[in-house]
Formats: structure tokens, sequence, C-alpha cells
């Protein structure tokens, strides 16, 4: 694993043009994509690129990490919502190249991953409690796409975008598994806040274990952590 330790917005500019630099040597290449507050910078700047004719969309797949459950794609909370508004509509994607994890579809997920080719880049957020996607710690390391019941302080986490109402935060998800995750052939993850510190923490300092989801990346190949100093404050 590769740590770089930058300022939020370096971070955003260099991972989007890690993606600007594939797309252009892979116009066809595929995308695992984030959710949550993190990625909305990623996301931003890849809009810049295009907007700046450094990208186009028009060939890329993307396969999100995860959606909630139950949730209808026209919610604003929904996952679909935030990548429409966020990137999809804003590029020249071609939205049926875009997909999602969902009720009818999980079972399918990781071979309609594997038909399109693999996912060449995956863009990864941390939980404050370790998750990556929303694999809760106790999650098998050998986990597909699944249903996954969320745990107390995701919900208490994402409560901040339901109006701090934990009783609208749903309880359940699609999420793509951790053996998901390891097939992508390579990972960027990004925690900034200082509420990431320990999960990062834990993350340098433990072997791989299901008690800290993210720690598996350990034992991927091409893994690169992009920490702003906040999350990076608990490291000597
Ligand atoms: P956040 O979520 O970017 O909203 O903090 C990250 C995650 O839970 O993976």
């Amino acid at each position: 694993m590769e740590v770089k330790i930058l300022p939020i917005q370096e971070i955003y500019n260099e991972i989007a043009n890690k993606i600007v630099k594939l797309v252009a040597q892979k116009p066809n290449a595929i995308l695992g994509l984030a959710t949550g507050g993190t990625a909305v910078g990623v996301y931003d700047a890849l809009v810049k690129a295009y907007n700046d004719k450094k990208i186009t969309f028009k060939d890329v797949k993307t396969f999100n990490l995860d959606e909630y459950y139950p949730i209808e794609d026209s919610n604003p909370q929904s996952y679909r919502y935030y990548m429409n508004h966020n990137l999809f509509d804003k590029v020249d994607i071609d939205k049926n190249n875009t997909h999602f994890p969902s009720i009818d579809n999980y079972q399918k997920y990781d071979e309609l991953i594997a038909i399109a080719g693999g996912i060449d880049f995956q863009v990864l957020g941390i939980g404050s409690n370790g998750h990556i996607a929303f694999n809760e710690p106790g999650t098998p390391f050998d986990s597909l796409t699944h249903v996954v019941k969320l745990a107390e302080s995701t919900i208490q986490d994402n409560a901040r975008f339901f109006n701090g109402d934990i009783s609208l935060v749903p309880t359940q998800a699609i999420s793509m598994g951790l053996k998901s995750i390891m097939f992508t052939k390579q990972i960027v993850l990004i925690a900034t806040g200082k509420n990431k510190a320990k999960a990062i923490k834990q993350l340098m300092d433990q072997e791989p274990n299901p008690a800290l989801p993210a720690s598996i990346l350990r034992s991927h190949a091409n893994v690169t952590i992009y920490l702003d100093p906040d999350a990076a404050s608990l490291l000597c």
C-alpha cells in the first residue's frame, strides 16, 4: 500500500488526473465508483476535466459499490440520484453503462462486472468503523455482492445526509463484497477529516482481519491510500 498525505484539493485533482490518463489510454475503461461525502470532490474534479475537454465518458462503464435498500432511484438520498447529480448528468456518459447493485441484480452483479472485463480503477472511501463500501466489521473476506444490515455507527454517520434524523436512514443496503473489491485492478482509498484518523491508524497497524474490513486492502497489489493531514493525524 502506498500512502500519500496531501491537502484535500490535491487529492481530488490527482485522482481525477489518474482517471483522465486511464480513459485516454483505454476509452472503454471500467470505473468502480463510491458515494458519500468524501468522493464528491473527485467528481467535481472530473466534471472540470470534462468541461476542459480532457476526458470523454462516451465509452466508459461504471459500477457503483453500493446502494441503500429499499430506496427509489428518484429519492435524493439514493446513490443513483447522488451519481446522476454529481457526475453522470454533467458529462457525456451513457446512463445504460452505469450500474448499481440492487435487490434484483445483486446475485449477478459480480458476474456482470466480470463480463464487462473487470473494474480497472476503483474509488473507495472508508467508514469511521473501518468499513469499505457497506462491508461492516465482521463481513467475511470472501464476500461477493450481498444484502447488508448497516452497523449502528454507519447509520449514525450517515444521518447527516438525512437532516440528522437517524430514523430516516435505511437500515439495509446492497453492497459489493470484500472479495468483489479485491478483484479490482487498481484502488485508491480516500480518507479526510479527523473522524477517519482512528480507522486509518488501525489500517496501518493491523494485519488483515475481518474486524477491520479495510485491512483486506493490505493484501491487494495496487492500492494507494490518500489522506489529508487530519485523517493522517494519528500516524507517527
Ligand atoms: P463519507 O463515507 O465519505 O461520507 O465519510 C465514506 C464511507 O462510509 O465509505
